[in-house]
């Protein structure tokens, strides 16, 4: 298998000194960006003009997460900014499988996400038409949360589907990812990690990449 992919999370770099933070991560894959709308999700983060500095300032693709109402309407915008992939969550979008089309229409992946709550299998007919799937493995809102355990087995009945059909689609996980849980979300099929506190939180982001990046492939 193609060797796991670690997108650092900057909702835990400082937001004061971002620019030496994406210095700090030139090992990563992509660069998450969290956008949240304090509607989806009970938090405020970033928002296009923010996105739209970071895509400027960092060599990495970026890697955009918006945990947002209404992403029909909002989630186009990011992918015209130009961002890499562009996941929306699937109990906020109206239309999933025409948003999807329209983000990769415009040159983004395009990626679906889910709560720990929310079952997948509705996800299995439509596979074909994200680039990423990701179930997060903590409720969406806040940086340094504990990994739920209990949302593996939906994560590997979802792998078990995607290659039953054959299918390409990169699945990621979200939430608590570090040096003791990534092992079993790799185990469970995941080859996408998103990780803030237990990169940005280390003495070397970078050896934490690469530490993390070394674990995911055992
Ligand atoms: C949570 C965000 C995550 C968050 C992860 O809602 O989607 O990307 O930054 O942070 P850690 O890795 O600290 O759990
Ligand atoms: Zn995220």
């Amino acid at each position: 298998p193609a060797a796991p992919r670690i997108n650092p999370s900057i909702l835990a770099a400082d937001f004061a000194n971002m620019q030496a933070d994406l210095a700090r991560i030139a090992t990563a894959d992509y660069v998450h960006v969290d956008v949240m709308d304090n509607h989806f999700v009970p938090n405020l983060t970033f928002g296009p003009q923010m996105v739209e500095r970071v895509q400027a300032t960092s060599p990495i693709p970026l890697d955009v997460h918006l945990m947002i109402a209404d992403p029909d309407r909002w989630a186009p915008g990011y992918a015209e900014l130009g961002a890499a992939s562009v996941t929306f969550h699937l109990e906020a979008a109206t239309e999933p499988v025409a948003l999807a089309r329209r983000l990769r229409a415009i040159g983004a992946r395009a990626g679906v996400a889910v709560k720990p709550a929310t079952p997948v299998e509705g996800l299995y007919d439509i596979l074909d038409d994200f680039d990423q799937i990701l179930v997060m493995t903590v409720e969406p809102g806040f940086g340094g949360q504990s990994f739920m355990p209990e949302t593996m087995p939906k994560l590997r009945r979802l792998a078990d589907e995607a290659r039953r059909r054959g299918s390409a689609v990169w699945l990621q996980v979200d939430g608590g990812i570090a040096a003791s849980t990534i092992e079993q979300a790799a185990e469970a099929g995941a080859d996408t990690f998103v990780a803030g506190s237990a990169v940005f939180g280390a003495a070397d982001p970078e050896a934490a990449i690469a530490g993390l990046r070394a674990t995911a492939a055992q």
